[in-house]
């Protein structure tokens, strides 16, 4: 086999880079190999999964085993592998860092598939192989996890004659995948205000603006779970959709699957709102698990935060200080706003979207199905009780290590400086 781990920059030769997985940075590999993969993955790839899901969601089973559909699933590991080998033989990379990530997340389609159709055990070890490696050499170049992530699915994701990649061509994955995104997108909207408010302070006028942005993002998330729970269908999700999404492995290594959360967005706010607390062992846990299935400018900004001052913290500080100016006083009612938004949309995913969409179908799941259901692989039950402390965190329920105590005294001095002022 040739030199894998070669990146390069021109090769000299006037090779074509184009197509949505070339872009401009894929130089010296054959962009034309990569080309007929992605339109393959758009295509083909796309037909035959639909003719896999609507036999599977006929017999309202995950998956069924029989001579003509398991031609099928394997042709998809076949045909997969033999246009991902020209690539791996090539021997070059894409020397700009997203195009590695898109098209890591293009070999990711592939091999989450052939998890969902079961054609990725020892007898495919062979066909997967120049997938699997080029998928670790692409994650090591980038620091992230050599698989497939939501971000692969949401923003690095080309759209070409309006439609980004999919695994099937089922209106529930569209609408899963687009309210999902858009809501990871306004969570990002959240933390992008945020984050320029600690440098300039609580009472700053300016982060008045930034406050109520934050605000009208959290709106726009549960705008978004709102849509989405009334428009996907149950059956449909649990089916068709959710096992797209799960533990796949890249060589000798299975790494846990894809979900919504994987962006650093929704834990700086939780960090710098200060609800949940960096310190606190269970959420350390979170947020170490979770950094190498971040994009890769998601990993630095989760690192920027963990260090800094909360905005409660802030608030707390300037009002004991006193005295609670008017402006301090408006913005410490936006900022308690925004933790109730923050924890009224978690307390959504959780009692709306987890449970009605996971939970109970998974109650009439036979019973060998059930141990896999989970997108991170542990037990439906301990994904459901870590699930349950983030949002009883973000909502500072009356329980022990939640902010619930902090946001009294800070409601209290508020209150007591507009008394005062009267
Ligand atoms: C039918 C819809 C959805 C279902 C069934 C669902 C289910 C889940 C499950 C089960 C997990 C835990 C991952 C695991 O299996 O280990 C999870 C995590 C997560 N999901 Fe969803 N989800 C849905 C939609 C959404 C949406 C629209 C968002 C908004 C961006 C979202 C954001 C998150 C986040 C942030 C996490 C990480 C845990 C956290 O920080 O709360 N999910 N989801």
């Amino acid at each position: 086999m040739t030199e894998l781990g070669r990146v390069v920059g021109d090769d000299g030769q006037g090779r074509a880079t184009c197509g949505p997985l070339g872009g401009q940075g894929v130089q010296a590999m054959d962009a034309a190999a990569v080309d007929r993969f992605d339109r393959w993955i758009r295509q083909e790839f796309v037909e035959r999964n639909t003719e896999l899901e609507e036999a599977y969601f006929s017999a309202r089973r995950e998956i069924v085993h029989d001579p003509h559909l398991d031609t099928i699933k394997r042709m998809i590991r076949t045909d997969g592998a033999k246009l991902i080998a020209p690539i791996v033989e090539d021997g070059g990379m894409p020397p700009g860092a997203q195009e590695r990530y898109r098209l890591l997340g293009a070999v990711g389609f592939y091999l989450a598939s052939c998890r969902r159709h079961e054609v990725d055990g020892p007898d495919g070890a062979e066909e997967l192989s120049a997938a699997w490696s080029l998928a670790n050499l692409l994650g090591s170049s980038l620091g992230v996890v050599p698989r497939f992530v939501f971000a692969h699915q949401s923003f690095y994701n080309p759209a070409v004659h309006d439609a980004y990649r999919t695994f099937t061509s089922l209106d529930d994955e569209s609408v899963f995948i687009t309210y999902n995104a858009l809501a990871a997108l306004a969570y990002r909207r959240a933390a992008h205000a945020l984050r320029s408010v600690p440098p300039m302070g609580v009472s700053n006028p300016m982060a008045t603006y930034l406050l109520e942005d934050a605000r009208a993002a959290l709106d726009d998330v549960m705008e978004f779970q709102r849509t989405l729970g009334r428009t996907l269908d149950v059956d449909r999700f649990f089916f068709n959709v959710r096992p797209y999404f799960k533990p796949y492995r890249v060589g000798g290594t299975e790494y846990r699957g894809a979900n919504a959360g994987d962006f650093s967005a929704i834990n700086e706010l939780d960090v710098l709102l200060g609800l949940c607390d960096p310190r606190d062992p269970f959420y350390q846990g979170i947020l170490a698990e979770k950094r190498p299935y971040l994009p890769p400018e998601d990993q630095a900004r989760l690192r920027g935060v963990v260090t800094a001052e909360s905005l409660l913290e802030a608030f707390l500080r300037e009002a004991a200080a006193g005295p609670v100016t008017p402006r301090l006083r408006e913005n410490a009612e936006h900022f308690l706003a925004l933790c109730r938004a923050h924890g009224t949309a978690s307390s959504f995913h959780h009692h709306k979207l987890v449970k009605p969409f996971l939970e109970e179908p998974a109650r009439d799941a036979p019973e060998e199905r059930r141990k896999g259901i989970t997108a991170s692989g542990p037990p439906l039950e301990v994904v459901m009780a870590w699930l349950a402390r983030l949002s009883d965190l973000r909502a500072a329920r009356d329980l022990p290590g939640s902010a619930r105590l902090a946001l009294e005294r800070l409601r209290n001095l508020i209150a007591d400086g507009a008394r005062t002022d009267g």
